[in-house]
């Protein structure tokens, strides 16, 4: 018998799909457990789920655990379809919106064959994902596993929406593409057009990691002109001033995708949720593991929609604070867009933001550089309490003195 180290890598690599082998995987942010760390790097709630939600949470941890959840998470469905006036139909629930994203790459999109050099077409588009860039960073990483095709779009000027016009144009003008990556392989074949046939198409909105809330009329516009299946990444719209849930109920192709995890406070117990087109909902029910939520999810999920006011007034807080740490970081010379989530992106002053992201950490703030070519000369910081606002404020003023700019 062979033992596992008498196996080569070389000779264990070939069991792995050939297109997996490359597959630089999905990187989360950091989580330390380092004493008096103030955790500005993965966009988490500062405050924590409601009083209500734990109790139900501990009258749930009894010897029920030995039995499975419900396979549909069908009480918090109903809850959730009275809270927006559409049918448990229209609503699945999965580990975490994460899940579901890629069980709509699963359901919607075709893997591009490894030796079909001349895929073209129809038979292209079927097996095409694209997103806008930058965007939510697992998009182009679900694309790869499933071996589907990715399109990278680039955002307008200040990462805002283009118009349909401005992407209709792209599309026409074979000079307008910005070539992103091109080559022999179809699923790289990359040109930043918007493709009006992609099977797939990903938008994050409010959008993560710019915070930039896009148009309602100019997604609209977007949605109704394209062919294929459009998901609305929701995930931080509770800190928006405006939602696309109801083109989620008007619109056939349009799945609204949402989570428990930044507005709730559940991170940890990985619930999320997409509504839409109950034919598309179907489709994503019948590829889903038999019981993907677990058990205390729905619990917290279903004690949290029962308990909504405590957490309006918790998203009150977080954007009063985000307004402030705004305000606070363009005084000391920081760039910062504005922002419709519970996080600021910001450029900073004097020296590059990779250099700031090793100061802030080296003072016990830790905060989120992404190293992409797009994105690197950014940091991405969590809207935290007032005082750990307070903490990095004062920290990024200590750094500056110690320049001689303060
Ligand atoms: C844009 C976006 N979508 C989806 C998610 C996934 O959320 P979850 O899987 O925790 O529901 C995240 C998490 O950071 C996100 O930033």
């Amino acid at each position: 018998m062979k033992s596992p180290l008498s196996v080569s890598h070389e000779l264990a690599t070939r069991w792995i799909r050939p297109s997996l082998r490359r597959l630089a995987g999905y990187v989360p942010g950091e989580q330390p457990r380092v004493r008096g760390l103030v955790k500005l790097n993965t966009n988490e709630n500062p405050y924590p789920p409601s009083p209500r939600v734990l109790e139900a949470l501990r009258g749930a941890i009894d010897g029920k655990l030995r039995l499975y959840p419900n396979p549909t998470a069908e009480p918090v469905r109903g809850k959730l379809a009275v809270l927006h006036k559409c049918r448990p139909e229209n609503i699945i629930i999965g580990n975490g919106s994460d899940e579901l994203l890629a069980l709509a790459t699963r359901a919607f999109v075709e893997p591009v064959p490894i030796s079909s050099g001349g895929t073209r077409g129809k038979a292209l588009d079927r097996a095409t994902i694209q997103a806008f860039i930058p965007s939510y960073s697992l998009y182009p990483v679900l694309a790869g596993i499933h071996g589907a095709r990715f399109l990278q779009i680039p955002l307008d000027e200040g990462f805002q929406l283009p118009s349909l016009k401005a992407l209709q144009a792209r599309a026409r003008n074979p000079a307008q593409g910005r070539i992103v990556k091109s080559t022999e392989d179809p699923r790289q074949d990359q040109n930043g057009k918007w493709n009006f046939n992609a099977a797939l198409s990903l938008i994050t909105t409010p959008n993560a990691p710019t915070g930039r809330g896009f148009e309602k009329t100019r997604l609209e516009d977007l949605c109704d002109a394209q062919d294929g299946v459009v998901v609305l990444d929701e995930a931080y719209v509770d800190f928006a001033h405006d939602n696309a849930m109801d083109l989620a109920l008007a619109h056939p192709n349009i799945l609204v995708a949402r989570t428990f995890s930044k507005a709730f406070s559940l991170c940890s117990l990985r619930v999320g949720y997409m509504v839409g087109n109950p034919i598309l909902i179907e489709a994503l029910h019948k590829i889903r593991d038999s019981y993907n939520v677990n058990g205390l999810g729905q619990v917290a999920a279903l004690a949290t929609l029962s308990d909504l006011p405590y957490y309006r007034s918790q998203w009150k807080k977080i954007v009063a604070t985000r307004e402030q740490t705004s305000l606070q970081l363009s005084l000391l010379g920081f760039r910062v867009f504005p922002s419709q989530t519970n996080f600021l992106f910001t450029q900073p002053p004097a020296f590059f933001a990779e250099k700031w992201n090793r100061l802030l950490r080296d003072r016990k703030i830790l905060v989120r550089w992404f190293q992409q070519e797009d994105v690197s000369q950014f940091l991405r910081i969590t809207v935290g309490s007032d005082s750990d606002m307070e903490a990095l404020v004062s920290a990024v003023k200590q750094i500056l003195k110690r320049l001689g700019r303060q």
